[in-house]
């Protein structure tokens, strides 16, 4: 296996650090979970807060992610608990630890910027890696499979659904033409074929690609299945006032986030009119923050990354 280059970055710029502990209260003995370790950023700073006696439970899905977090973390050794796992498998890994309630958990969506710029793990359209993009690289299927193999129809609705991208059908076609001149492997190729595809000359500020990768980023790893049904499940986790902050990177995300801590604070998600209702309306959760919360001027000046970047949070009743 290649390894990342020497200019792939061990860390990565906790997004919103400030308004994820300040929202998370973190104080020693606290028990926490970062659902999505990534290079540890967050969970570095949470562990700052909560000794003595705090523990920290770390997720990843991308195991190598996880080993450099493990090394970063390493002076909290005896602190923290790190697993290679999807963090849809939560519930499930706090039932099997005798961790008791905890007080809180965070969740940074998407991809690490490890991730983004390591070349060979195919995630972005300037690097000249294979057209890989899995974060589990035990999972079997890879975006080049998808590229390669779907039929028109469906990439045109994969590049429509997870990238929002008007012009899904003329990509698709164009990326099922190319396909018949050979496969297609490599993530600048698909970035090219793209790019004419959409008949765009010159330099523009977003890469045409970027909401094709996205989709295929999202199909491959199933990103959104699953994430409203999380919420629901860890809430008995937490003890009573504990607290979830999510960090979502696109309007996708976002809005299953948002849909998810309406149900949970008991209103209406189902959009019928009041008198046909169907939902429970069950108050398992406050909000926290009324609105998505964004960050600071001077924080996307510092890292652009985080300019799209959008806060939530809620706490257990
Ligand atoms: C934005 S990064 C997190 C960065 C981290 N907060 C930090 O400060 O270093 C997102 C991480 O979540 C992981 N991830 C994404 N979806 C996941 C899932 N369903 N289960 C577990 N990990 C996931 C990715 O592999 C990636 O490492």
């Amino acid at each position: 296996m290649k390894q990342a280059s020497e200019n792939t970055p061990t860390e990565h710029d906790p997004v919103m650090i400030g308004e994820v502990l300040d929202l998370l209260q973190c104080k020693p003995a606290g028990v926490f979970v970062d659902a999505t370790l990534g290079l540890g950023g967050h969970a570095l700073a949470i562990l700052e807060r909560i000794q003595p006696g705090g523990l920290l439970i770390g997720l990843d899905r991308d195991r190598e992610t996880l080993e450099k977090a493990r090394l970063r973390l390493q002076p909290f050794s005896g602190a923290i608990r790190l697993l290679h796992e999807n963090f849809k498998n939560l519930p499930l890994v706090l039932n099997n630890s005798a961790v008791g309630p905890i007080d809180g958990i965070v969740l940074d969506l998407g991809v690490s910027s490890y991730q983004l710029l390591s070349p060979e793990r195919g995630f972005s359209f300037q690097g000249e890696g294979m057209l890989d993009m899995r974060m589990d690289r035990s999972q079997r299927q890879t975006a080049a499979d998808l590229v390669n193999n779907l039929a028109e129809d469906q990439l045109a609705e994969i590049i429509y659904r997870y990238g929002e991208e008007r012009l899904a059908r003329r990509i698709a076609a164009a990326i099922v033409a190319a396909r018949e001149e050979g496969p297609i492997t490599r993530a600048s190729q698909l970035a090219e074929i793209v790019r004419r595809a959409m008949r765009v000359h010159g330099h523009t500020s977003i890469h045409p690609a970027t909401r094709t990768f996205q989709a295929l980023r999202i199909a491959v790893n199933q990103e959104l299945e699953g994430l409203e049904e999380f919420f629901g499940e860890v809430i008995p986790f937490l003890k009573p006032g504990g607290r979830v902050v999510t960090i979502a990177f696109h309007s996708l995300e976002d809005r299953i986030v948002k849909r998810a801590f309406r149900s949970l604070t008991g209103q209406c998600v189902c959009a019928r009119p009041p008198e046909l209702c169907i939902c429970p309306r069950e108050v398992r959760a406050h909000l926290v923050t009324q609105h998505a919360l964004k960050a600071s001027l001077a924080e996307v000046e510092a890292n652009p990354r985080s300019r799209g970047a959008r806060l939530r949070c809620i706490e257990r009743v």
